[in-house]
């Protein structure tokens, strides 16, 4: 097992390892005076993972009950936190009582959230079954709901307890869900490692604990310097503004790691177009993305894909902040007009 210590408002420890979910219950314990605790779910991960981490509650002395929903991004809205939150209030919970999000992104995002309003605060732990939860949204304490105009532009940074990543959960996963957390693995890798992003390419032949465990120290170094995403915390949004713009389009039929990995491409090509970046790295990240089962282009309109842009929650007044890749292992925050968008997005695709 590995553990890393994670030092913003809330410290907290992540451990990654085998079996973790037979043990949630005496490792919560060991943090939490909590009588109560409410496993946040979805109808995918619960009836694989419920029962052990609700027999592993009990087992410590807590009382747990659940609060399941329909699997999907569509169902990160405020009308589930409501629901939620009177499950919550009709079941007493105090604020000393606690939540477990058991489940990929929308779980964590949703659960995290809840526990950001819910008596103006209580605490939560983070058990992600995904790949990319694991490696990303289960860390940092970003919380939130989408609206309809986009993704998580209702939240809170509110920091977990505890993160528990059990990597026997990832056994369970399809490709498609093994390739969303590639995405973002070679993302890190492409921000300061060349050597992870050397790794994640050739992740077949690679131990998965100490991939997944490089990639959340470098998640750690991040949010520790940059809690609330003034800064380099930006960094972390490597191919996720266009990206955002690539899944938006696509109705959110394509997964956000692969909407990650088309906009993780375009970024790129449009940096070496520019002369921006070093001459050859669009092709090695397309290569990297290539060896994951990730794709690299996309057909929408790049005028389309500028507007869902621009009204992604990233700008700033008539500037967005553009992260963009110079070379493997360095890539730096990029101020333009939002009026040069467009041609930035052209130059990629
Ligand atoms: N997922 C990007 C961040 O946590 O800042």
């Amino acid at each position: 097992m590995q553990t890393i210590h994670v030092n913003t408002s809330t410290a907290y420890e992540v451990q990654i390892g085998q079996g973790l979910l037979t043990s949630a219950g005496e490792k919560i314990a060991a943090l939490s005076h909590a009588k109560r605790v409410m496993i946040v779910s979805d109808d995918i991960v619960y009836p694989l993972y419920g029962e052990t981490v609700t027999k592993s509650l009990a087992a410590a002395g807590f009382a747990p009950s659940s609060f399941v929903f329909q699997n999907g991004e569509e169902r990160k809205r405020l009308s589930t936190i409501e629901a939620l939150l009177e499950q919550m209030a009709a079941e007493h919970f105090s604020r000393s009582d606690l939540i477990v999000a058991l489940g990929g992104g929308v779980v964590g995002d949703m659960a995290g959230f809840a526990a950001s309003i819910f008596l103006r605060g209580i605490a939560y732990v983070q058990i992600p079954t995904t790949l990319l939860a694991a490696v990303d949204s289960s860390v940092g304490g970003k919380t939130a709901v989408d609206l309809s105009r986009g993704k998580n532009l209702c939240g809170a940074f509110h920091q977990p307890r505890l993160v528990l990543c059990d990597t026997d959960t990832l056994k369970t996963l399809k490709p498609i869900n093994i390739e969303d957390g590639l995405a973002e693995m070679l993302k890190y890798g492409v921000i300061c490692d060349a050597d992870l992003f050397a790794k994640v390419k050739n992740y077949r032949n690679e131990d998965m604990e100490a991939l997944i465990a490089r990639c959340v120290e470098i998640k750690r170094d991040v949010v520790s310097g940059d809690e609330f995403d003034r800064g380099m915390r930006q960094l972390l949004n490597l191919g996720h503004t266009v990206g955002h713009a690539v899944e938006a389009a696509s109705n959110f039929t394509l997964t956000h790691g692969h909407g990650v990995a088309t906009g993780l491409a375009i970024i790129a090509r449009a940096a070496e177009e520019k002369g921006m970046a070093k001459a050859g790295m669009a092709k090695e990240i397309e290569d990297a993305l290539i060896a994951c089962n990730l794709p690299t282009v996309t057909d929408f309109d790049p005028a389309l894909l500028a507007e869902l842009t621009l009204s992604d929650k990233k700008t700033d007044g008539d500037n967005i902040n553009l992260i963009v890749p110079l070379a493997i292992g360095n890539t730096v925050i990029h101020r333009i007009l939002k009026a040069e968008i467009l041609d930035f997005i052209k130059a990629g695709m």
